[in-house]
């Protein structure tokens, strides 16, 4: 089976990895994408089966209890095709000329703006800085490069990284005052909702967020996503919506996802503890683990390339992120998602061997050479 081409960009390729393996694909242990291992709710797989898709999707009670939520005006509030979609809608509508994005990013940012004909303009953020933007001298950089739009995500993909709200608020008002608009994709920040602009975003004409119910919820195949915007702005992306853009079972899933708070309050209580359990483990087998605010984990390998992991884990049916195609990272990086302890705990063990093969080969190799 060959993919589609935009899918090599992406983990989470679990059809094609079972297939390839002759496996079930739920056999395979899937730390390339960022999913909560613990779901989705019960209340969103009863919900989707309940549904009844026989008329056209209205998404009028979704965009009510995702404003209520969040105590935003429901006018405020467009839902669309995963953040993804939402993403291509929201470029379409601004027709930007140069786009900034801070490199390594999502890959699918690439493509949007080359799908809209936008010059790219790129920050490197830096290993040694933390992978920390200096909002300070993002400022200079944009006006001096003549940026017109700026594409930033916190907690940020593939590093981890959560920028502080009060430096990210005074960076999008800073730009504001030069016509310079702001796409903020939070599709992680349901893990530490404290550090969202959503509420700022509502009264900013310069500013689109972006929410994602994929990750925390679990719900990658049901494609629902909430864009945050100005009252007016919201309502032109309304507009340049293709209609219907979610179906009636996504529309319900979310709507219950929404509801259950419990559910969300649990998922990040665990995902804590799992993530410091997991990142502990890693770097006391060497490797370099990056802080991070979301479900992944950014990893320096200390030895060895993501390349030659990704190709040993295969036969143990386990599927990691490599990171060659993030600009600015290289075959050393590979990303993992936090599941469960016992899920890490396998893939520590896993990693544990190949790292002594590694260095078994490593010594053999500077012996011959000897
Ligand atoms: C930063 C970021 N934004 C958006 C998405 C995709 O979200 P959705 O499934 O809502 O399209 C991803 C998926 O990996 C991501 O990493």
């Amino acid at each position: 089976m060959n993919p589609s081409p935009w899918l090599l960009a992406h983990g989470g390729r679990v059809f094609e990895a079972a297939q390839r393996w002759g496996i079930a694909p739920t056999e395979v242990l899937d730390f390339s994408a960022s999913l909560n291992p613990w779901g989705p709710p019960a209340s969103v797989r009863s919900a989707v089966a309940q549904a009844d898709w026989t008329h056209y999707p209205d998404d009028t009670a979704l965009r009510a209890s995702f404003a209520q939520r969040h105590r935003l005006d429901p006018a405020a509030v467009v839902v669309g095709n995963g953040v993804s979609g939402l993403l291509f809608d929201a470029l379409r509508i601004w027709r930007p000329r140069r786009v900034l994005l801070l490199e390594p990013s999502f890959t699918e940012y690439r493509r949007a703006l080359v799908a809209v004909n936008a010059c790219l303009v790129t920050w490197p953020l830096r290993a040694e800085d933390g992978f920390q933007p200096n909002f300070g001298q993002l400022g200079p950089f944009i006006r001096e490069t003549r940026v017109d739009t700026v594409l930033l995500n916190t907690p940020h993909n593939p590093t981890g990284v959560a920028y502080p709200p009060e430096h990210l608020l005074e960076f999008v008002r800073t730009v504001a005052q030069h016509s310079v608009r702001v796409v903020l994709d939070e599709s992680f920040v349901d893990y530490q909702p404290e550090n969202s602009l959503i509420q700022k975003a509502a009264n900013l004409p310069n500013v689109v967020v972006l929410r994602s119910m994929t990750k925390f919820y679990t719900m990658p195949g049901l494609r629902v996503g909430v864009a945050v915007a100005y009252p007016p702005l919201a309502q032109e992306l309304r507009r340049q919506t293709a209609a219907w853009p979610v179906g009636v079972p996504a529309l319900e899933a979310a709507q219950a996802a929404l509801a259950d708070e419990d559910f969300a309050s649990r998922t990040r209580l665990r995902t804590e503890c799992a993530r410091r359990t997991f990142a502990h483990a890693l770097d006391e087998l060497g490797c370099t683990v990056f802080p991070s605010a979301a479900n992944f984990l950014l990893l320096r390998l200390p030895r060895g390339t993501g390349t030659d992991l990704a190709r040993w884990l295969e036969p143990h049916h386990v599927l990691i992120r490599r990171c060659t195609d993030f600009v600015g990272l290289d075959d050393r990086y590979v990303r993992v998602a936090v599941r469960d302890d016992a899920a890490n705990a396998h893939l520590v063990a896993l990693l544990v061997r190949w790292l002594e093969e590694r260095r078994q080969a490593e010594l053999t190799s500077s012996q011959d050479s000897r």
